[in-house]
């Protein structure tokens, strides 16, 4: 049977990038014979709008079903004073959390065309291929106890860093998987000098690795990483990490390249029955309401989560780098949306015409 995808558009420019992305699912169906079931439904502002719920119970259960979600963004001032079970963050995470994605990847790549736009010296970044691995279920986002107390004349907040064996040994074998796929170089970031979780994590990492003897594992206390990461991040291929660690250094990692616009994201799960691992990709930017409905949206982010979901989820990965492929072609044909140009003087192109040079990149390629 065909790939199913499950397309959640969202709010703000969600849709107008999702556009763009249909345009390559379309490519694949006319010049690869790859045909994808595609069903689109609603998440987030425009669910609540539609069905008074950010996710209604149908999305949910369709969500479930299929081989991969791809969802735009969510959000927007005019539900910013809904109360917070309707709104429409609370969408994404419903489905992050019944989906039970524990394991979240976020890509730093570097396009060449785009070297000069880093904040970091151009030797540093050009050619850059990281993938960082966060932990995305648990940890002291999660753990209990939690909340601010009294005690004696004075209150005190309290957040409670709590990893199980098991939810370690899961976003491992992710990574060590993913490893197996790419360079086979791992780095697993903790503070094991000051943190028994740390501690822990490090003992469930290095048993993991005894699965993958080919992968050569290393261990970094995370505030070194963080050092390491701006430093010369080309030391690194893959680094798995926790979901506090995760959220910091995957942002750093993210900025080393350039624009939010450019930034795609996969959060896998247990696989299914298929072998295929429950997945959603999405880009890592918001709904822009500043951008939204003005075709200024740079749609490159949307496009390489869709080619993640081609690498991990449908195993295409030689169709996932063509499209890579594409993208670096139009960036070094010069083409460039608002977004990509900072001060320069040049005239951007619309989401529509990023789009669209980009599928007749892939046509000539
Ligand atoms: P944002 O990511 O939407 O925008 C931040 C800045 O980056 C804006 O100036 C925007 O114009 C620009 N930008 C973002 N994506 C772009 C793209 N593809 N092309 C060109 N420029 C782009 O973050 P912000 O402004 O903090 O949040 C806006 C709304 O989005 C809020 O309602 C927020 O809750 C929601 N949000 C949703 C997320 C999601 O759906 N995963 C993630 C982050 C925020
Ligand atoms: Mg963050």
């Amino acid at each position: 049977s065909n790939p199913s995808l499950l397309i959640l558009p969202g709010d703000g420019i969600g849709p107008e990038v999702m556009a763009e992305v249909r345009k390559i699912i379309d490519w694949f169906g006319a010049r690869r014979g790859v045909t994808f079931d595609v069903s689109e439904d609603l998440v987030g502002g425009c669910a609540y709008d539609a069905h008074g719920t950010p996710l209604a119970d149908a999305t949910m259960a369709k969500a479930q079903e299929v081989d991969a979600v791809l969802l735009g963004a969510v959000g927007g001032p005019k539900y910013d004073n809904l109360d917070f079970s309707l709104k429409p963050e609370r969408g994404l995470l419903r489905l992050r959390k019944e989906m039970d994605l524990y394991a979240n990847l976020r890509p730093a790549q570097c396009f060449d065309a785009l070297a000069d736009f880093s904040s970091l010296k151009k030797d540093v970044v050009a050619g850059l291929d990281i993938m960082i691995v966060r932990e995305l279920t648990s940890g002291v986002y999660f753990g209990e106890p939690r909340g601010i107390f009294e005690e004696g004349n004075e209150r005190v907040g309290i957040n409670t860093q709590r990893y199980t064996e098991s939810e370690i040994d899961r976003v491992a074998r992710s990574a060590f998987e993913l490893a197996m796929r790419r360079n086979k170089k791992l780095c697993s970031m903790e503070k094991a000098n000051v943190m028994e979780s740390g501690v822990l994590w490090r003992e469930v990492v290095t048993e993991v690795g005894k699965d993958y003897p080919e992968v050569e594992l290393s261990h970094m206390y995370a505030d070194a990483g963080a050092m390491q990461l701006t430093r010369w991040p080309k030391q690194f291929d893959v680094i798995v990490t926790d979901n506090l660690f995760g959220d910091l250094l995957s942002d750093l990692a993210a900025m080393l390249t350039g624009s939010l616009g450019m930034l795609p994201s996969a959060s896998l799960g247990a696989p299914m029955e298929n072998g295929r691992p429950k997945a959603l990709y999405e880009p890592v930017h918001g709904s822009a309401p500043d951008i939204a409905g003005q075709g200024k949206a740079n749609p490159i982010a949307c496009i390489l989560s869709f080619a993640m979901a081609l690498r991990y989820s449908f195993d295409m990965g030689d169709d996932a780098t063509r499209v890579e492929q594409a993208v670096e072609k139009v960036l070094a044909d010069g083409l460039r949306t608002a977004d990509l140009l900072g001060e320069e003087g040049r005239a951007p192109v619309s989401t529509s015409e990023m789009g669209d040079a980009i599928v007749a990149a892939l046509d000539a390629s």
